[in-house]
């Protein structure tokens, strides 16, 4: 198979550690291109990542016929918008979680999605954790699903660990950032950046989630949402995304099922570890346990997205519907929280987290 050849179109950290480095190590993709507004970030990443070309702007990058796929790699805001400009052109797309910061963005972009034949994967990298898939391919063998307990809690060390973890991350007053500050807004910045993660691997787990009652309490500078949720196949979910929590970063869940029962433990990603996942199965009454070498899940969302994009594989990452159905349940889950816990029915939410 021909490496893809991959434009990404921002260099800021999220590039630096994840991005560039793992499209250099991906076994079926080339960095081809590069774009920043920044100067200072994009000649860093030239220097060291040595793509073919460099753009100042997404659009010369989009412009350039060599470029097959791109990964977007903004801030929230433009996800979007580059996402649909990049269809235009007739790229495929690998955009950052969170998909959009409104349900009717979100809406838009898969309409256009669907009428396009390029295939379009949502940066939800825990989907490429080894463990993490295993726990998604054995649930076939588990029976009829009954409950569901995943939590996200985000560690108030956490830039301790990814400064040493990380290379040093180059940062740049010139970088394009959307207007205002949107990350002033805690709340809904904490709920899109890190809820993104946990309902995505819920519904990876356990399916669509389609109803929701929210607590949300600040304390303490952190902030906690319990959610009870019902999943499509009426099994029950609890999750909890607490951030920040005195003490390492706690992610994981649990799913107990008819014929089995799943218990997973996920490292915070730049260890570039497996989660440590034991699925029980009944028929055999034996625990099995994946190694899963290869934890680099930015690589291998991108190997992924690759093989996706050469007919080899069904797509794994999440889709567009995916994107939108993960928006859709934040945004439930702040309309319940603000009508004291009340009921809210996901198909029906409109507006943003
Ligand atoms: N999957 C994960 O684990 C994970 C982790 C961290 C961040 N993220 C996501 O990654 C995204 C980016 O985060 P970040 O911290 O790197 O953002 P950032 O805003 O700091 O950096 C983005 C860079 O893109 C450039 N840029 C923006 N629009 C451009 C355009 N039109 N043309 C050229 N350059 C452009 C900016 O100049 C900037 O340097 C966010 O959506 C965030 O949620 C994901």
């Amino acid at each position: 198979m021909s490496a893809v050849r991959i434009g990404i179109i921002g260099c800021g950290p999220i590039a630096q550690a994840g991005h560039l480095p793992a499209t250099v190590k991906a076994h079926n993709a080339q960095l081809y291109a590069i774009a920043d507004r920044s100067p200072r970030l994009r000649s860093y990443a030239a220097a060291v990542y040595e793509p073919h070309v460099v753009y100042a702007d997404a659009s010369e990058l989009l412009a350039d016929p060599q470029v097959e796929a791109v990964i977007i790699a903004v801030a929230d805001q433009f996800h979007i918008p580059l996402t649909l400009q990049a269809l235009a052109a007739g790229k495929h797309v690998l955009v950052e979680k969170p998909l959009g910061v409104d349900v009717n963005s979100c809406q838009q972009l898969l309409a256009v999605s669907q009428s396009s034949d390029r295939v379009v994967q949502v940066g939800n990298n825990k989907r490429f954790d080894p463990g993490i898939a295993f726990a998604h391919d054995m649930t076939a063998q588990l029976g009829e699903r009954m409950a569901y307990r995943g939590w996200y809690c985000d560690s108030l060390y956490r830039y301790t660990v990814t400064d040493n973890l990380q290379p040093t991350i180059i940062q740049d007053a010139q970088a394009l950032r959307p207007d205002g500050n949107p990350k002033g807004d805690r709340r809904k910045y904490l709920l899109l950046t890190h809820g993104s993660h946990l309902v995505d691997t819920a519904r990876y787990i356990c399916g669509p989630i389609t109803q929701v009652q929210t607590r949300l309490l600040q304390r303490a500078e952190s902030w906690c949402w319990f959610s009870a949720v019902t999943f499509g196949d009426g099994s029950l979910g609890h999750l909890d995304l607490t951030v920040t929590i005195r003490g390492d970063h706690h992610e994981g869940f649990h799913l107990y099922a008819s014929a089995g029962s799943i218990m997973a433990k996920t490292y915070l990603p730049w260890y570039h570890k497996s989660s440590d996942v034991e699925v029980f199965t009944s028929h055999d009454q034996q625990y099995h346990r994946p190694l899963g070498a290869d934890g680099h899940s930015y690589k291998r969302q991108i190997e992924g997205f690759a093989d996706t994009i050469r007919g080899h594989t069904a797509q794994r990452g999440a889709s567009v519907s995916d994107g939108l159905a993960a928006i859709q349940v934040l945004t439930a889950m702040t309309l319940s929280a603000n009508a004291d816990g009340a009921t809210v029915v996901v198909a029906d939410v409109t507006g943003e987290p």
